[in-house]
């Protein structure tokens, strides 16, 4: 196939992502004589496939820190953005993020006036084909949401978290949204929640389970999001022994509930620095008998400060392969052939570099994350 290409027409980050092999043909170009018209022409054998991968391989996260203000949970009601997700299934959805670890679930907690109306308008027959809310609500929500944006990225780049709830319409509404863009939802427990002696306090998790069983949710579920920096966000220090009993416990409470089947994932450490490792080490070890699949963090920059040459820099990019190998080789020493993806990635972390992170510039890391990756087969998100 002859694929043209025009320098400066950006290619949606999705169809980048289904072009193949990419990597064969970007050092087929550099080696054949560099041209100065516009056009590039690009040789792209699609005869038989590098590698094959999950049908899920493509998976993404929604910010746990949506439910921070329940209201602006109704844009999962919008039918254009169904739409657009339903394109990516199958696939998972994880609800997670730093705020996984500050949100507590209140079944007696009412849903706000926007949820409420968001319940008004799902047919009752079928709650996928309605149910959004009226245009001048969305307007207005559309509006506040630059504000809200900014309080969110206010507590992150402070590193203080403030403990939010949220109420069953909460998660009826992120259920919802998945199973009607045919989606798996992936669940982060909070882990924060303690007893005097450090062992996590499972009784929150016990009222959650407990209310999606009532509802016959299918969900799958993680516990904390990068346990790592649990001192810097919280103030207190977790080991990876502690987590994996941790994680055990949660396997208990799934095998005595509907949840006997559910997939559990973890520990969604950072990226593997010699702290990390350690504690993904004493983790699996601990607990790694319980999860499915071992989960971990990678981004290559900071979004604060990076620049356009950071993102198109190879020596950012070859980051990623050090990371794979490390991760993998932990994983081979204390859980042989336990399977392992990539928890949560994106190309700078702070809610991405403005202008970069959402541009083709940011292409670059995407596609090294796809094909840099030695686990062809692992779920991404
Ligand atoms: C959040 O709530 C838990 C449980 O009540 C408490 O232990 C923790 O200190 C609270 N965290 C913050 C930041 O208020
Ligand atoms: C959505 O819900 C329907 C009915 O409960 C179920 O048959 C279907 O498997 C669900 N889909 C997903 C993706 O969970
Ligand atoms: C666990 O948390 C619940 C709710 O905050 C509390 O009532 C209970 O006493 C805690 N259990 C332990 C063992 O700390
Ligand atoms: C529940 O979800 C998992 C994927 O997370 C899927 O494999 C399984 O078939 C689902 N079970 C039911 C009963 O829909």
């Amino acid at each position: 196939m002859l694929l043209r290409l025009k320098p400066g027409l950006p290619l949606p980050l999705p169809l980048l992502l289904l072009l193949g092999p990419l990597g064969v043909l970007y050092s087929r170009a550099q080696a054949g004589p560099a041209r100065t018209e516009d056009a590039v022409e690009l040789d792209f054998s699609t005869e038989r496939p590098v590698h094959l991968v999950s049908p899920a391989f493509l998976s993404f996260t929604i910010d746990a820190n949506l439910a921070t203000d329940p209201r602006f949970l109704t844009f999962l009601g919008s039918a254009k953005l169904r739409t657009l997700a339903r394109g990516l299934s199958p696939a998972y959805l994880r609800f997670g993020g730093t705020k996984t670890d500050f949100l507590i679930f209140d079944p007696k907690k009412e849903p706000s006036f926007e949820e409420r109306i968001y319940w008004q308008s799902q047919s009752k027959q079928d709650i996928c084909t309605s149910g959004f809310i009226p245009s001048d609500v969305e307007k207005r929500l559309q509006l506040e949401w630059p504000f809200q944006e900014q309080l969110l990225l206010r507590e992150q780049y402070q590193k203080k978290f403030k403990n939010s709830t949220y109420s069953r319409s909460s998660v009826d509404i992120l259920y919802t949204f998945a199973n009607c863009s045919g989606l798996n939802l992936i669940f982060g427990l909070n882990a924060l929640l303690r007893t005097a002696d450090l062992q996590w306090n499972s009784s929150n998790a016990q009222l959650l389970l407990d209310y999606c069983s009532s509802k016959s949710y299918n969900i799958s579920w993680e516990l904390g999001n990068e346990p790592n920096s649990f001192q810097k966000k919280a103030g207190i220090f977790i080991d990876g022994l502690q987590l994996g009993e941790d994680f055990i416990e949660l396997h208990k409470l799934l095998g005595k509930s509907a949840f006997k089947k559910a997939k559990l994932y973890g520990p969604d450490v950072g990226q593997p620095r010699v702290k990390i490792v350690k504690m993904l080490k004493s983790f699996l070890k601990a607990g790694g008998e319980v999860i499915d699949s071992v989960t971990w963090h990678h981004y290559y920059l900071n979004g604060r400060i990076a620049t356009k040459e950071d993102f198109l820099n190879p020596d950012v990019l070859d980051t990623f392969i050090l990371s794979v190998q490390k991760v993998f080789q932990v994983v081979e020493e204390t859980r042989p052939h336990k399977k392992v993806w990539l928890g949560e990635t994106s190309s700078a972390y702070g809610g991405g570099a403005p202008s970069l992170s959402n541009t083709f510039a940011a292409g670059f890391m995407i596609i090294g994350s796809l094909f840099c990756s030695r686990n062809w087969w692992a779920p991404m998100y």
